[in-house]
């Protein structure tokens, strides 16, 4: 069942649901983050009418996502949360890293009220965008009763932005939460949930502020046939503040990498391992010398790490 419980604050950040192309049949040869967010919102007819507001707080194609973006676009979240007119916040963002900023965003909110990304595979020019059919069903989401923590809108799905995984270069459903599957989806504009809305303890945004001068090193090496772990060598000479392993499969790691990345761990460098496989969590057999990131992706992982370096500066 859904109410009308107040307002929706929209914040754009960029990517390819604001992106533009010389033709409207190219959805491959276009540039994201060039449409404003209030533009965006005007080419959806069903959001006219509703309690919107509208804050554009970065313009990237989020292959260039950073750190100082993901902190700015928390704090702002979090003012519009602190507001108690404000039912929800949705988030236009681009694809490509969508998977980071959910974690990032749940990890450090947890928040009460839905907070809900959004993104599209197709340009806002495109003849097919497919944008303005997700930044609809996110506000549905936004809007729903109940509805909490940190989600991902996409193709009419609903996900746990931990869950959350890109696993296609260009179909417009690119996302999948693997063997968990998504949250809820949007039918016919009504939304269908199958499991509880995400739950977690949030960080707090103090230990991220003041700007840090330089951001912590946290870097991702993958395990593959002829891995040497010369490369950990390489970082960790250069000053590392943490190192995910993309294993393979169960996030197992060759002798040479394993052995490069225990010397890392005793010398300081908190280590995690995933796997480089699409789908699945990492299973503890019990022994592992190197801790396991369990259900997170490599890139996940690396959010994890970093935030725990920011903690502990
Ligand atoms: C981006 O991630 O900003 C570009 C690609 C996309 O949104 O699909």
């Amino acid at each position: 069942m859904q109410s009308d419980p107040g307002r929706i604050v929209i914040l754009g950040t960029g990517g390819t649901i604001a992106g533009s192309a010389a033709s409207p049949g190219d959805a491959v040869g276009y540039r994201a983050a060039q449409i404003g967010i209030e533009a965006l919102i005007a080419a959806v007819p069903g959001l006219q009418g509703l309690p919107l507001e509208a804050e554009q707080v970065a313009q990237v194609d989020s292959k260039d996502m950073s750190c100082a973006v993901w902190r700015q676009l928390a704090r702002r979240v979090s003012a519009h949360l602190s507001r108690p007119e404000v039912a929800g916040i949705v988030i236009t963002h681009g694809t490509d890293t969508l998977e980071e900023t959910a974690y990032f965003l749940q990890r450090v909110l947890a928040p009460a009220r839905p907070v809900v990304l959004t993104a599209a595979m197709r340009p806002a020019t495109s003849l097919q965008a497919d944008g303005p059919q997700n930044l609809l069903d996110a506000v549905t989401v936004a809007r729903s009763e109940g509805a909490h923590g940190v989600v991902a809108v996409i193709a009419g799905q609903v996900f746990d932005g931990r869950e959350l995984r890109k696993v296609h270069t260009h179909r417009l459903d690119a996302f999948s939460a693997g063997d968990a599957g998504p949250l809820a989806r949007i039918e016919a504009g009504t939304l269908r949930r199958f499991r509880p809305w995400p739950e977690g303890h949030a960080l707090g945004l103090d230990f991220i502020a003041p700007e840090p001068a330089a951001w912590p090193r946290v870097e991702i090496v993958m395990n593959h046939a002829g891995a040497d772990g010369r490369i950990v060598d390489a970082l960790q000479a250069q000053g590392l503040d943490g190192l995910v392993l993309a294993g393979t499969g169960n996030g197992s790691l060759s002798a040479g990498l394993e052995a490069a990345a225990l010397r890392a761990q005793a010398a300081g460098v908190p280590v995690l391992r995933a796997s480089r496989c699409a789908g699945g969590p990492l299973l503890d057999t019990g022994d592992e010398a190197l801790p396991g990131a369990g259900t997170l992706s490599a890139v996940q992982a690396r959010v994890e790490l970093l935030l725990r370096a920011l903690a502990a500066v």
